[in-house]
């Protein structure tokens, strides 16, 4: 790719969405996240005004996301749904000059650390779209497009009440199935056990997915450490993982 920026990611004609994003208003009503009002540092806030507008989108843009003209190539999709602050993501992405990565994040912060990685280590694989990851997946992404969705350590919304809050349950996952390629992956990873045997059951149950592993996956070595498994780590909680395939 010649130049990092991007020209009408977006595209104008309506082609083939997801049969059941309309029916999926549950999703849409409560949220996976919260808006932490945590400042940007003076780099953050700089990268974020300055980089934004050639590596990032915004994802309440209307229509779906051309994600050759986005990439400049058409090499394969993978999806990191809640990067942080991006480190994992950069890693993998500097590994994998050939497969492209688009990030999902709600937080600022995280954006701008991430563009800032993007900018200083001329990373030229990853984009971002900041937004709710399950308004961009029924609004945006493109059925039998994406060939790996990486969702490293998401909040794990211990307490009963706030379960609902969790984002790996279906229908979510199966609108990421949906999205995926034939033989395309989900990978998850988390240090809740509650979490962990949720998401088991809930990826389990999506008729579209099979579980590569009989139970939890081994631990996938190429997967950098991520800023939150640091402090999971720290806290000595166990890190499980998850690998399901679109059949
Ligand atoms: C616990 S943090 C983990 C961050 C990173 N993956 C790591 O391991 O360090 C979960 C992240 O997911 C993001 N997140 C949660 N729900 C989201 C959603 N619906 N769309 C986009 N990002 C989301 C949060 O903003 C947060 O940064």
């Amino acid at each position: 790719m010649d130049s990092p920026v991007m020209n009408s990611p977006v595209m104008d004609s309506p082609v083939m969405n997801s049969p059941v994003m309309n029916s999926i208003t549950g999703i849409r009503a409560i949220k996976s996240f919260v808006l932490r009002s945590g400042r940007m540092s003076p780099a953050q806030k700089r990268s974020y005004e300055t980089l934004f507008p050639i590596y990032a989108i915004k994802g309440d843009e209307k229509g779906l996301i051309d994600c050759h003209s986005l990439f400049g190539n058409g090499g394969p999709l993978h999806i990191e749904i809640g990067f942080g602050m991006g480190r994992a993501t950069a890693g993998i992405a500097i590994k994998n000059p050939g497969i492209n990565y688009l990030g999902i994040e709600v937080h600022k912060p995280g954006i701008g650390r991430l563009l800032w990685e993007i900018e200083k280590m001329d990373i030229k694989n990853i984009r971002i779209i900041e937004g709710d990851a399950t308004e961009i997946m029924a609004n945006k992404i493109q059925d039998n497009s994406v060939s790996a969705f990486h969702i490293f350590f998401p909040d794990p919304w211990q307490k009963k009440r706030h379960h609902k809050r969790r984002l790996v349950k279906r229908p979510f996952t199966d609108l990421l199935a949906a999205k995926l390629l034939p033989g395309g992956y989900i990978y998850m990873v988390s240090d809740w056990e509650d979490y962990a045997d949720w998401a088991l059951r809930e990826l389990n149950a999506t008729p579209a997915l099979v579980n590569k592993y009989p139970a939890f996956s081994e631990s996938q070595k190429w997967r950098p450490e991520t800023e939150f498994e640091k402090k999971a780590r720290f806290k000595n909680h166990e890190i499980r993982e998850l690998f399901f395939q679109k059949v």
